[in-house]
């Protein structure tokens, strides 16, 4: 809902409340944002009075001489006008003038929403949107700001456009996509960090007096910064996310101001940003994703609903998504029919519906120093041509996935021979190099029109049924401005792909998750999480993911143990048990499964289909006790069902019982509690001889009320550890894991 009432303007969602207001000067304050408030009466007083005289701060003028933008809680702050915080906008006009004023000009609400930048929410016409145009009449330029409610899922859509009413061009140098204003300074954030191989893995800390940024110079939005954070309000129950519909360098800057506030900016990243505005164009900045909750497992919640609702498109929409078998890991570089189609008879015969050929299909593509560029297929790998080979997979009941590279070319290619002009690069100098590669300048239009036309041609040739579109390295070598148009440019390139295959599923892959972001998900409806398949690395890296992205939209793979990124050992069971958590893939060599791990891959595949939606489409919630274990659910969408993990991080010899506990079970409901049932491989029992056939069986079956499972809960059997092998014992050990399934009984 909206209002505008005088001048007050407020949104509410089913939950919260963003109240706005007009004041006298014509500047846009927030009064506040966060749990919804039923009755204005008496708003006038949570705004800070300014009845004291501040000798030392500037004011805008005579007439409002106790206003200071200083200590104003804006809406879009400017500079050089008196506030010293960091601007929502910086530019300059009239030659060298920076200062900029906006002032309240109009508002209207509409239906739907605002669609210009080409990676966006969608929205139907049951949906409303706040426009509010600011200007300032000396620079003559107008900020347009755009607010859309998604009351449902708690989230406010926010964006600006930058309109240059001026004759004369205008430098851009910042335009960003939120500004939220808070009236206290006592923040936590969390940020989602890391690198290739450990992406998106949580980070904390306490906000003091200055400004933290967590960007992206990439190019990409990158694994080293997600554009996602949250504002935790230290012992008040209050989370506020942010989370940007983009795909380039993003910067998310939190600022502590000396008198007690706090401001948080989402946006494009300024350091590598410049757009001259023409009279009379306008700008829109990509959208930002704004929701509160109170804490950070229920505002995650309400990110997953909106992304699957107004993010994802397609006819991969809500639907499932297949269990998949990637030659990657499985044989790297050393492809051949004959090897791909013994994977593929192992995979179809254990349950895989999906088999995807990843790189060295085509070409010279033998190692990563060749081919990129050239998309054709390969004679020596595929004598028959791939569609016979695609249609033999088709045979098996399997779909066919193909793995391609668009935006790159090797300097060892036929293309780059042809085209050496086609780099992104600077001209003239020699150009940073990354896993033998370079970026294609997709801003040409030639360069686009040349990957769709020699990619299509293949994705046709084979009726690709999904795309693994991989982005293996990062920028170097641009020029101001130019990965802002860069991004556009592969928006458009993408939905020319996603347009002509619209049967097809798209998976968004970058060196693994770097580039895991809302904007590419407008286009494709799943991403490679990271190249480390690793579980204990894995735990982090998903929770941390899982903080701003649904379930539906993380690949997760069961690949060979030791780890290729880890040399960590672990059980083909616990490896399942974390990959099972979002979209289930294999990629290991199947065929050199003992009997005991195939048999175990084939129950796996099973027990995951019937519970697929769970796992696909559930409420994901966690518990991590004292660092020596964890706990992950998902509960299905009906509430009916529950699926939980329990993962041995470290053995603590403590004698400590492990107790199953649902906060969040119906009270007055009765559960069935089993276990997926594992196999436990004798070797893992040492020179334990005898004890394996005792401990088979682990045995779990209760019947519990939902009343004592959300209070006290239920014990679990205790654990082996010396203290002997008995019908429960559970035999879990480090990196072990249990998964159990919680039913109501109806
Ligand atoms: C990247 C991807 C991997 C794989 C390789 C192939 O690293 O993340 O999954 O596709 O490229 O070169």
């Amino acid at each position: 809902m909206i209002r505008i009432c005088g001048d007050l303007i407020e949104l509410q969602t089913r939950s919260t409340t963003y109240l706005m207001r007009i004041l006298a000067g014509g500047q846009l304050e927030n009064v506040c944002y966060g749990r919804r408030i039923d009755s204005l009466e008496g708003c006038e007083f949570i705004s800070e009075n300014f009845d004291y005289k501040l000798t030392t701060l500037p004011y805008a003028d005579e007439e409002h001489s106790r206003c200071f933008p200083e200590r104003l809680l804006y809406e879009y702050p400017t500079a050089g006008r008196g506030d010293y915080r960091t601007a929502a906008i910086e530019c300059v006009y009239s030659g060298n003038l920076t200062a900029l004023e906006l002032r309240y000009r109009s508002s209207r609400i509409f239906s739907g929403k605002c669609n210009a930048f080409p990676a966006h929410a969608l929205a139907d016409e049951s949906t409303q949107t706040l426009e509010i145009t600011l200007a300032d009449d000396f620079a003559r330029l107008a900020v347009r700001l755009y607010y859309t409610v998604y009351e449902e899922e708690d989230i406010i859509l926010r964006s600006a456009a930058v309109v240059n009413e001026s004759s004369a061009a205008v430098r851009l140098d910042s335009a960003a996509s939120l500004c939220l204003d808070f009236s206290t300074d006592d923040f936590i954030l969390h940020s989602y960090d890391g690198a290739w191989a450990r992406e998106r893995c949580e980070e904390t800390r306490k906000l003091l007096a200055g400004i933290t940024v967590i960007d992206s110079k990439l190019g990409c939005s990158g694994n080293e910064h997600s554009p996602l954070v949250y504002l935790e309000r230290e012992g008040f129950d209050e989370v506020w996310g942010v989370n940007l519909i983009y795909s380039g360098s993003h910067r998310q800057l939190a600022e502590v101001s000396p008198f007690g506030k706090t401001r948080l900016i989402s946006g494009i990243n300024p350091s590598d940003f410049e757009y001259w505005l023409e009279p009379g164009e306008t700008f829109h900045t990509p959208e930002a994703v704004l929701t509160y909750s109170s804490s950070i497992e229920d505002a995650a919640w309400n990110f997953h609903r909106f992304i699957n609702k107004a993010i994802i498109r397609g006819r991969w929409k809500d639907r499932a998504r297949p269990v998949l078998i990637n030659s990657w890991e499985a044989c790297y570089f050393d492809i051949s029919a004959a090897r791909l189609s013994a994977l593929a008879d192992k995979a179809s015969e254990l349950g895989c519906e999906l088999f995807v050929l990843d790189d060295g299909w085509f070409s010279t593509r033998r190692n990563e120093t060749a081919g990129l560029g050239d998309w054709t297929v390969s004679a020596d790998v595929f004598p028959q041509g791939l569609a016979s080979f695609a249609a033999s997979i088709r045979q098996r009941g399997m779909m066919f996935g193909l793995w391609i590279e668009p935006e790159m070319v090797n300097k060892d290619s036929r293309l780059y021979e042809e085209h050496p002009d086609w780099l992104a690069a600077a001209p003239g100098r020699k150009p940073v190099v990354c896993r033998h590669q370079h970026i294609l300048d997709l801003t040409r239009r030639e360069v686009r029109d040349y990957l769709f036309d020699s990619i299509s041609e293949v994705l046709a040739q084979c009726s690709a049924d999904y795309v693994k579109w991989d982005f293996n390295r990062t920028f170097a070598d641009c020029a101001a401005g130019y990965n802002y148009r860069y991004v556009l440019s592969l928006y458009e390139l993408v939905s020319r792909f996603v347009s002509r295959f619209p049967d097809t599923l798209f998976e968004c892959c970058a060196s693994g998750g770097n580039r895991y972001d809302l904007g590419m998900l407008c286009f494709m409806s799943q991403v490679w999480t990271s190249d480390d398949t690793d579980l204990y690395h894995r735990l982090a890296i998903q929770e941390g993911t899982l903080a701003g992205f649904p379930l539906s939209t993380m690949a997760n793979h069961v690949s060979a143990s030791p780890a290729h990124q880890s040399l960590r050992t672990s059980r083909i069971d616990s490896r399942f048990d974390v990959a099972s958590f979002g979209l289930l893939g294999y990629e290991l060599d199947l065929c050199a499964l003992s009997p005991a791990d195939s048999e175990a891959v084939r129950e796996q595949i099973a027990f995951y289909k019937e519970y697929r939606p769970v796992f696909q489409y559930g409420r994901f919630r966690k518990l991590r006790s004292r660092d020596s274990s964890t706990v992950w659910w998902s509960v299905s969408k009906d509430d009916v069902t529950i699926v939980m993990q329990y993962v041995v991080l470290n053995q603590v010899h403590t004698g400590r019982c492990d107790r199953l506990v649902l906060p969040f079970a119906g009270k007055d409901k009765t559960y069935r509690i089993t276990k997926r049932a594992v196999h436990i491989d004798p070797a893992s029992y040492g020179s334990m001889k005898n004890a394996y056939h005792r401990a088979e069986g682990e045995e779990c079956c209760m019947t519990v009320s939902g009343s004592i499972l959300s209070t006290c809960g239920v014990a679990l059997p205790p654990q082996f550890m010396g203290n002997g092998f008995f019908p429960s014992t559970r035999v879990i050990a480090d990196h072990g894991t249990r998964m159990y399934i919680v039913k109501e009984v109806r």
